[in-house]
């Protein structure tokens, strides 16, 4: 027997693995394709032939593959169980799928805990991890200290889908963030712009418009209160669309900006120019038809040009 069990072993698996085993915990370790898996033998890290071995193996199972339905398959397939397992699923998925894998380890008479990780491979076991779990808090407490290992490990509640939740959450302004961060480094590069002031400016302003739009989201009135209102749909369609055309011109793909200026165009054609900005989730859905269209990289002629696409 060992102490805990990881299925998967991709780049934050083999994180979470070395960190557990570095951490003195004795390890189990599956992975689909056999040899990754190999790769990470060393003390205390047993390679199991199958699923079902790895989860007989610890009273505590991890999954960390990068499929929700790899992971439930897993689950489902694996045999009858020992008394007192708790998975901990990390695999990122959506709030309903975290519900859903928490009636199928009840089943089987285990315990579930679901987490998000909010870290890179590369910041497991450091001061810059930190992991959120939902589920069941016996089975939480119980885990602490092994989850602690590989980070600061913040409870939620007995909510199986709340880590899923925060994690999107924080991935929706997160993500277009970062995305626009490297091209602003980019334009700055272009442009000659010195990176140091970018960077100074950027960590000055930004927290603080951070803080100024967590207070404007949760005031009803803020959209459609004249002595609030701020910055209009319309300016805000406006000035993405002036970021589109820029980032367009120094050869960088507008797609986000194209997006966010149709969705706030939808918000001028319904009526809501003069709201505030505030109002963006509650403006009509405008883009849905990108989530059906193929992922294919265009051909270069169907790229907006300046005065078009947006
Ligand atoms: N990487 C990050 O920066 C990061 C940060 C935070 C959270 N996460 C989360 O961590 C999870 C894993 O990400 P990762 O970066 O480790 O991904 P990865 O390096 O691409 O590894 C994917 C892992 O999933 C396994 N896998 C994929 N499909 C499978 C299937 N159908 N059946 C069984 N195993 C399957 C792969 O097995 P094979 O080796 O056989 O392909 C591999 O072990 C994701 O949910 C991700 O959102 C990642």
């Amino acid at each position: 027997m060992s102490q805990v069990s990881v299925l998967g072993c991709g780049k934050m698996g083999r994180a979470l693995i070395r960190a557990l085993a570095q951490a003195g915990r004795g390890v189990t370790v599956w992975n689909r394709s056999a040899e990754r898996a190999q790769g990470l033998r060393e003390n205390r890290v047993t390679v199991a032939t199958s699923p079902s071995a790895a989860i007989e193996a610890s009273p505590l199972i991890i999954l960390i593959t990068s499929s929700y339905t790899a992971n439930k398959a897993i689950l489902d397939q694996s045999g009858p169980w020992r008394s007192g397992k708790t998975v901990v699923h990390l695999t990122a998925c959506q709030p309903r799928e975290a519900r859903a894998l928490s009636e199928l380890v009840a089943a089987k008479g285990g315990s579930y805990i679901d987490g998000a990780i909010l870290a890179y491979p590369k910041q497991i076991a450091t001061p810059a991890s930190t992991i959120v779990y939902g589920g069941d808090s016996t089975a939480f407490e119980a885990a602490r200290s092994t989850l602690e290992v590989l980070g600061k490990a913040a409870y939620l509640g007995a909510d199986p889908g709340a880590a899923s939740v925060l994690e999107v959450a924080i991935l929706l302004p997160f993500t277009p963030m970062v995305v626009g961060l490297w091209q602003g480094l980019k334009i700055c590069r272009l442009e000659g712009f010195p990176i140091d002031a970018y960077q100074s400016i950027t960590r000055q302003v930004i927290p603080l418009m951070v803080d100024d739009s967590f207070k404007k989201g949760q005031q009803e009135d803020f959209a459609t209160n004249p002595e609030k209102i701020e910055c209009t749909v319309a300016r805000a369609e406006d000035y993405i669309k002036h970021l589109a055309h820029y980032v367009h011109d120094c050869g960088i793909d507008p797609g986000i900006y194209c997006a966010l200026a149709r969705l706030f165009a939808g918000g001028v054609a319904a009526g809501l120019g003069e709201h505030d900005w505030v109002c963006a989730p509650d403006l009509p859905i405008v883009n849905a038809n990108l989530l059906t269209q193929e992922a294919a990289p265009p051909a270069a002629t169907s790229v907006p040009g300046k005065g078009g696409g947006v």
